[in-house]
């Protein structure tokens, strides 16, 4: 069967990083570029941080693009708490020497799409969607070209991340996320309800040490870096690895479960700016726009990552 073509938008990221060598460790996918996004840090990092992983895969081959510097309306709002000051602390990575593709993101998304077959190209956001709602607004004939839209992003009986109702991606660009969420491209959401019932154990951190690759190495130092924030946060014995579940499931759908509904962006009260408000009863009789995945098999995810990984 042929790869299935994809664009990964990233804001890397620990966990972005997982998702980034997760898709590239996968003959299943072919991943045409990777478009980096301001969120976790700043521009300027996300797209270093994108190139070194890229070349921690060896793939120094691929396409890395740098997109929007800050959200569309509000100002940008990032998160070192979690991820460190360079966004990707924990193993001490090289400076990448492979290229930034000089196209803007937004640009080469909507070029790309543009010369794409209808419905074939799947877009996989992991941070704030700001770049793919830009796409859409410059140039709205990119949405039949679009098989779906897989992201990870939003919370609904799990609450927020961010502040008591909203999840970090969405939160750091509440209208980019309307636009996506309002496109009429298919949507399936990773929200908190599925990524904070797959928690990572010391032992599994531990086992990507234990391959004995550089690869492993680094996804071990950044995971222990990355997962003390929320273990002292939610008193878990472990952290949540969000963005990797948006390739698992490309990957491995039956690993998950969800449900159709109607989901909109509140983006009007600052009190709860950016809650991603999913009618899981389908009480308003809203066209039900996306899949709201809220299930997980914990460890078959986590198996499917060392045994990719350990490809690397
Ligand atoms: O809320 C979790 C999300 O915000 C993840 O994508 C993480 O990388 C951060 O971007
Ligand atoms: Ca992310």
């Amino acid at each position: 069967m042929a790869a299935r073509p994809i664009i990964i938008d990233t804001d890397p990221g620990q966990d972005d990083a997982i998702a980034l060598l997760l898709a590239l460790a996968s003959p299943e996918l072919d991943v045409l570029g990777i478009t980096t996004v301001a969120g976790n840090v700043p521009l300027a990092l996300t797209e270093v941080n994108a190139r070194k992983v890229c070349e921690l895969a060896g793939r120094s081959d691929a396409k890395v693009f740098a997109g929007c510097a800050r959200p569309m309306l509000r100002p940008l709002v990032t998160a070192e708490s979690v991820h460190g000051k360079t966004g990707l602390d924990g193993p001490d990575l090289p400076a990448p020497t492979m290229p930034l593709q000089p196209e803007h993101a937004v640009d080469w998304l909507v070029d790309t799409l543009m010369a794409a077959a209808d419905g074939s190209i799947t877009l996989c956001p992991l941070g704030p969607l700001t770049n793919i709602a830009m796409a859409i607004v410059r140039e709205p004939r990119i949405v039949p070209k679009i098989r779906e839209i897989v992201l990870m992003g939003g919370g609904f009986f799990e609450g927020g991340n961010t502040t008591p109702t909203a999840e970090f991606n969405i939160y750091v660009d509440p209208h980019a996320a309307h636009v996506v969420f309002t496109c009429g491209a298919r949507l399936t959401m990773h929200p908190l309800d599925v990524t904070h019932k797959a928690l990572m154990s010391k032992a599994w951190i531990d086992s990507l040490g234990k391959l004995g690759t550089k690869v492993g190495a680094a996804a071990a130092a950044m995971l222990t870096f990355y997962e003390r924030f929320d273990m002292e946060k939610y008193g878990e014995d472990g952290g949540p690895l969000h963005d990797p579940c948006v390739i698992a499931w490309l990957l491995r759908p039956e690993l998950f479960g969800g449900k159709e509904c109607a989901v909109r962006i509140e983006t009007g009260s600052e009190l709860t700016m950016g809650q991603t408000v999913v009618d899981w009863w389908g009480v308003t009789g809203l066209e039900k726009n996306c899949t709201v995945i809220n299930r997980i098999d914990s460890d078959g995810f986590y198996a499917l990552i060392l045994e990719r990984l350990a490809r690397l």
